[in-house]
């Protein structure tokens, strides 16, 4: 059936398994900010999402959610070892995250990618309508581009990479570098977070397939163009600038406070537990303000929100241990019966519970080792309209290139992470409320449904100039340069 003119493809479908009150189970959308940014345009035109529903062999059919046309990819017990948790999550992610754990590279991982990113791209072939788009997510689908349009050469294709893309001298490693260069390039339009990550990949693909570049602007051996340009995305900013403005939330973050027992200071971390997030770093730069008595156990505790990732794959597995492992030390030395120096909560929240620890927060560690953008530091900034607390952000974060106003840190840097967290505690509030009123307007004007706009919109110029250009060139050994390796 092949009616939808717009077919977004992600790894995971939109949607979380829910028991409503009357004990039935029903899908409900999930309140990220893709399908925020995505569910009008699902509804205008006539849409469809294809992904995984999160459970291992489990067969689904089609289905609407909210009102969003659901496909359903299945992925067997086998798939999600290694496609998911193996290639992508225990390959791709490290690699990609400057090898911050050792990237594994396993073959038998590398076909089932192949296999299931077919998969994934019959799907969307299948669903596509005559001349439609398809606009596929991130690292676990490096291969879709390519694949659908080899399967359906009439459609438009966007792709959009959510995290880093690495400079050559890792990225060679890949052992399957050009095979992933050549399955990204099926797209009209590769989106990436940073500039320095566009201009990573067309390095990359200059220097492994010799295809012409200039600028943003690929051309393949057959006349066709690829652009790869930056889109950093954004959030859905109103749910946090509403919530924020609740007095039952606003109560909330109060009762918060006093929980901890009123310390003068809250310092504030969330993240899913993963080692590019420099968890363990923060941890290490409160440990010792505390132990220097920079800081007091009474005067300042420090919240970890770590919410729950990829349990089985063993890099986070140690992760976890390591940084159960210094709480408890750093804990057992500093706390007393009323106060906790760091108050570790492994598990996700609501967003309305986050809405209040934003606004209980004084100060936000965002201090990433590596990260495509971190969208935790702009929900902080959306939900503080009152101008107040401060945000600390790591350089190695792709909302570095935007948010200048905060407080950055090399987080590597111990030394300088103190300093900097000790700067943002004495912050005075004018400074506060300056810094903050600059980083809400930035926020607030590149939001996610301006993010979805432009990289659309520059979808929709690449058609134009494909049309104008007329069909692609028959290939030849001579006009493709990289032939030869193949
Ligand atoms: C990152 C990735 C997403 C991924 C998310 C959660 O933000 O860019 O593609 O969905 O992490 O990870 P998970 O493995 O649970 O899907």
């Amino acid at each position: 059936m092949a009616t939808a003119e717009f077919v977004v493809v992600a790894n995971r479908l939109p949607v979380d398994r829910v028991v409503t009150a009357d004990g039935e189970e029903i899908w409900r959308t999930s309140p990220g900010g893709l399908v925020a940014a995505l569910e009008p345009m699902m509804h205008r035109v006539d849409g469809a999402w294809v992904g995984w529903a999160g459970m291992p062999d489990t067969e689904l059919a089609p289905f609407d959610a909210d009102g969003i046309h659901l496909i359903p990819v299945a992925l067997s017990e086998r798939d999600v070892t290694e496609y998911y948790e193996g290639f992508s999550n225990d390959t791709i992610w490290p690699l990609y995250h400057d090898v911050i754990a050792p990237p594994q590279y396993h073959r038998e991982w590398w076909e089932a990618y192949v296999s299931v990113n077919l998969r994934f791209a019959e799907a969307a072939a299948a669903a596509v309508a005559q001349g439609g788009t398809v606009w596929v997510h991130d690292y676990q689908l490096q291969l879709v581009p390519e694949m659908v349009r080899s399967l359906r050469s009439d459609v438009t294709i966007g792709y959009f990479h959510h995290i880093p893309f690495p400079s050559h001298g890792l990225y060679a490693q890949l052992p399957w570098r050009d095979q992933v260069l050549r399955g990204l390039l099926g797209a009209d339009v590769v989106g990436f977070q940073r500039a320095q990550d566009a201009t990573n990949f067309v390095a990359a693909v200059k220097r492994r397939l010799g295809f012409e570049t200039k600028a943003s602007a690929i051309t393949l051996p057959d006349g066709r163009r690829s652009q790869a340009r930056a889109f950093p995305i954004s959030i859905d900013t109103t749910p946090y600038r509403e919530l924020a403005q609740r007095p039952d939330i606003r109560a909330r973050a109060v009762e918060i406070r006093e929980g901890l027992g009123n310390p003068k200071k809250i310092l504030l971390g969330v993240d899913r537990l993963d080692y590019t997030k420099g968890i363990g770093h923060r941890i290490k730069a409160v440990g010792e303000l505390l132990d220097q008595g920079r800081v007091s156990v009474e005067d300042v505790t420090f919240v970890q929100v770590a919410s729950p990732s990829r349990e089985r794959v063993d890099a986070y597995v140690h992760l976890r241990d390591e940084i159960e492992l210094a709480i408890g030390r750093i804990d057992g030395d500093h706390d007393t019966l009323g106060h906790t120096a760091i108050r570790y909560l492994h598990h996700g929240f609501p967003r309305e519970e986050m809405v209040a620890m934003y606004l209980a927060a004084d100060v936000m560690l965002v201090t990433a080792l590596r990260d495509g953008m971190n969208l935790v530091a702009k929900e902080y900034v959306a939900t503080r309209a009152d101008n107040r607390g401060v945000l600390v952000l790591s350089e190695f974060t792709g909302a570095a290139d935007e948010l200048r106003q905060a407080v950055r840190v090399n987080p590597h840097d111990i030394e300088g992470l103190k300093d900097a967290i000790i700067t943002a505690i004495e912050m005075p509030p004018a400074e506060q409320g300056k810094r903050m009123r600059a980083l809400r307007k930035r926020v607030l004007e590149n939001d996610v449904n301006a993010w979805s706009s432009s990289f659309l919109s520059a979808l929709r110029d690449a058609r134009e100039s494909r049309d104008a250009a007329g069909p692609p060139r028959p290939r030849t050994r001579r006009s493709d340069p990289s032939a030869e390796e193949r």
